[in-house]
């Protein structure tokens, strides 16, 4: 690193602290998941950024139990008879080497070329437990989604797509066009996407670290219709879990949180409650 340049360069670093989490909850006793090979992606260059950012640790159990439920949803989908897995900002992740999946499914990443390049170059002699291919997209170029999209759409029958740790970074705006495009295919049937409320945004951007700020990683969307946002766009809910309440019941939660967790569940508008939810779409 030069000292011109900053720990965070870039959006694509976030995919490095998500690999950090990953490879801490790897290491517990009573790991809710096992990653073995976040703490090689992550990479020094993440546990510099973890240790960058004073109070990262506090919010380990959002970034954990967000993972976790993600991969309930996707492991029931693809029980239900999924044959393609759209990994959109697939980051660092790594559930196709570590899941168990049919050998016959389809697994696409899509993520900006230089991290699926330093991605590649780690990964390069594992393999997954389904056919996985890559593609360098930046997904903000409609034009060129929009042929992805088509071009996958027509090799499968039924699409799950997942955007993890993504549309927070994006306006209302462009959440929204993504959403219609992805609307498009008839095969994309099901889409999981995490959620934050307008309150919980508030909250998440007065604590944010300066540095992700710099880098160009300022979080922007928590809609006040909640999960009814996507509606218009071509989109219905069919389930939301919440984090919250999933931490809790795995004793995950500090005193406080646990106190916050007794509110009722809710999955409409939420206000100015800090609120936040994994959310399971459908065609209508
Ligand atoms: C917080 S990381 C999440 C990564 C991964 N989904 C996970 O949960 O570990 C955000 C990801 O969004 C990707 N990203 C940001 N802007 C993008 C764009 N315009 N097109 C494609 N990927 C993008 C970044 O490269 C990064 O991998």
């Amino acid at each position: 690193m030069t000292q011109a340049e900053p720990l965070i360069r870039n959006i694509s670093d976030t995919a490095l602290l998500a690999a950090v989490y990953r490879a801490r909850e790897t290491e517990r006793q009573d790991a809710l998941f096992r990653d073995p090979l976040a703490s090689r992606l992550a990479g020094t260059r993440g546990d510099q950024i973890a240790e960058s950012m004073p109070f990262s640790d506090r919010n380990t159990w959002a970034w954990v139990v967000r993972t976790y439920l993600y991969d309930q949803f996707i492991a029931e989908q693809c029980q239900q008879g999924v044959d393609m897995v759209v990994n959109l900002a697939a980051g660092l992740d790594s559930r196709p080497y570590r899941m168990s999946l049919p050998a016959s499914l389809q697994w696409v990443e899509v993520d900006l070329p230089g991290i699926l390049a330093y991605k590649e170059e780690i990964l390069a002699n594992e393999k997954p437990a389904c056919a996985l291919e890559r593609v360098s997209l930046d997904l903000f170029d409609a034009t060129a989604r929009r042929e992805v999209f088509a071009q996958l759409g027509r090799r499968a029958t039924r699409s799950l797509i997942f955007t993890e740790g993504f549309l927070i970074y994006f306006s209302a705006d462009q959440v929204r066009a993504l959403a219609e495009d992805l609307a498009a295919p008839a095969t994309f049937q099901r889409w999981i996407l995490d959620l934050a409320s307008p309150g919980l945004l508030r909250l998440l951007q007065k604590n944010m670290d300066p540095s992700l700020i710099q880098s160009g990683s300022s979080l922007k969307f928590g809609p006040e219709e909640g999960p009814e946002f996507f509606v218009p766009c071509g989109w219905k809910t069919i389930d939301v879990r919440s984090p919250l309440k999933t931490a809790a019941r795995l004793k995950r939660l500090s005193f406080a949180m646990r106190l916050l967790s007794l509110l009722p569940a809710s999955n409409g508008r939420q206000g100015s409650r800090p609120w936040s939810g994994i959310c399971l779409l459908a065609k209508p």
